[in-house]
């Protein structure tokens, strides 16, 4: 069985709906964000500070690779892994890409106070979302198998999507 891999901008609820789908289709969780400070021995506020983001995307990549490699598991991954051509051909090898969409706004509001987010990190967090929102947009579509729209919808409705349109193309039972 393929992995399902969800991408997506910063608070697009990756982690929140990887979970449920993973309890729902009885398959592994794995998120590449928590891999890497596993592996670092700190968090990514920390990474950042101490070794700058070039250090952060290096180990983004070895995440990337490792947990790519086996199929049959849901992979929730940082906002910035699809900048990578390698990473994104890695996850596509076993993978079904899900891309969760949300706006700026949004994504702030869900991600407001937490600390693994340094590049929100500034005095005004929407504008600094806009702009890498809208560096990426056109990453995330081209890559993603599947779009699925995240604003005014709880994860519980995003997963229950997912698995509908999963279903129907025969990628899980
Ligand atoms: C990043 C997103 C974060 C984390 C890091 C960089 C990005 O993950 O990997 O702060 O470049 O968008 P989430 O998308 O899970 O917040």
């Amino acid at each position: 069985m393929k992995n399902i891999v969800l991408i997506g901008f910063m608070g697009s609820g990756k982690t929140t709906v990887g979970r449920i789908l993973a309890d729902q289709l009885g398959m592994p969780f794995h998120d590449t964000d928590r891999l890497i400070e596993e592996k670092a021995g700190m968090d990514i506020g920390r990474i950042f500070e101490e070794s700058g983001e070039d250090h952060f995307r290096r180990l983004e990549k070895d995440a990337v690779k490792d947990v790519a490699a086996r199929g049959g598991r849901i992979i929730a991954t940082g906002g910035g892994v699809v900048l990578d051509e390698e990473n994104v051909s890695h996850l596509k090898k076993e993978g079904f890409l899900v891309y969760l969409e949300v706006s700026a706004r949004d994504s702030c509001r869900r991600v407001e106070g937490e600390a693994d987010r340094p590049l929100l990190d500034s005095p005004d967090p929407e504008s600094a979302a806009e702009r890498l929102l809208c560096a990426r947009t056109a990453v995330y579509e081209s890559v993603a198998d599947l779009s699925v729209k995240t604003s005014e919808v709880g994860p519980d409705r995003v997963a229950a999507e997912i698995v509908g349109v999963l279903r129907d193309r025969g990628e899980v039972a």
